[in-house]
């Protein structure tokens, strides 16, 4: 079994992405906290990505990667303006520069308001999930013994533990970088101690280190999520 996770810390403020560590960060993009941050002029490699979301959704994209530049900025202590986020052939965000000495991996994930960006040195994945009303779960995404565990829950029970093992799957498949075109049922996930889940993979422990964090939001909103690094 791989130990647990200690190696993705999560920040609370772009300064403090200056650790050396791996780190996650949770951002409200409408905390006027955040406001001038957001405000940071797109280049070029933020408009043409911009270009693949709906007008509609292209704002929140702006925002999401004016963030993502900065906490690189503070990561690489660098200025916000020397930072370029590109795409690479699967989707996933690569940092296209500046030029670093060891590679730095990227994943975000948005929900609304909510963003959640990962930088680690090791391939990583993140993702977020809103605990909403209960919803029938996708009985298609489960590997046969997590339906067969949350057969025993209730219905809100059930409805937070498919979002638990749906965001931990997402996770994993951005860090592999493979997104949805692999199947989801293929994949177990299984509760460890603390915050680590374990990920079986076709039958076989993945050396992957996966976590489990519950964020709580403006009063009443609940957060999962999960960051998963290869
Ligand atoms: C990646 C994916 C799981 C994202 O899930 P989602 O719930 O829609 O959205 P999220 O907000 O959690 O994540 C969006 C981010 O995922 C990232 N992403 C997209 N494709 C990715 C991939 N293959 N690997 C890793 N990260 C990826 C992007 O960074 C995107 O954010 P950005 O547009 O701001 O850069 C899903 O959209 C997907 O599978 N996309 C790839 C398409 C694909 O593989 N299709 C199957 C073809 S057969």
């Amino acid at each position: 079994m791989p130990p647990p996770d200690e190696t993705i810390s999560w920040i609370g403020g772009i300064d403090a992405a200056a650790a050396p560590q791996n780190i996650a960060y949770l951002a409200d993009l409408d905390d006027p906290a955040l406001r001038a941050a957001i405000q940071l002029p797109p280049n070029m490699e933020d408009r043409a990505r911009a270009m693949t979301y709906g007008e509609a959704a292209r704002e929140r994209f702006l925002s999401r990667r004016a963030v993502l530049r900065q906490l690189l900025a503070a990561r690489l202590g660098c200025p916000v303006e020397s930072v370029a986020v590109g795409t690479d052939d699967f989707g996933a965000p690569r940092l296209s520069a500046p030029l670093t000495r060891v590679p730095h991996f990227l994943s975000i994930s948005a929900r609304g308001a909510f963003a959640a960006f990962a930088i680690a040195e090791r391939p990583i994945g993140i993702d977020i999930e809103i605990l909403g009303e209960p919803e029938p779960v996708p009985q298609d995404a489960l590997h046969a013994d997590e339906a067969a565990r949350l057969m025993a829950l209730n219905e809100a029970g059930r409805h937070e533990a498919f979002l638990e093992i749906w965001t931990v799957k997402e996770a994993y498949f951005k860090a592999l970088r493979t997104g949805l075109a692999r199947e989801p049922n293929e994949v177990k996930t299984q509760r460890g101690p603390d915050a680590t889940v374990y990920i079986i993979d076709r039958g076989a422990q993945v050396a992957a280190q996966a976590t489990l964090h519950k964020f709580r939001r403006r009063v009443s909103t609940t957060i999962i999520a999960a960051c998963v690094t290869l």
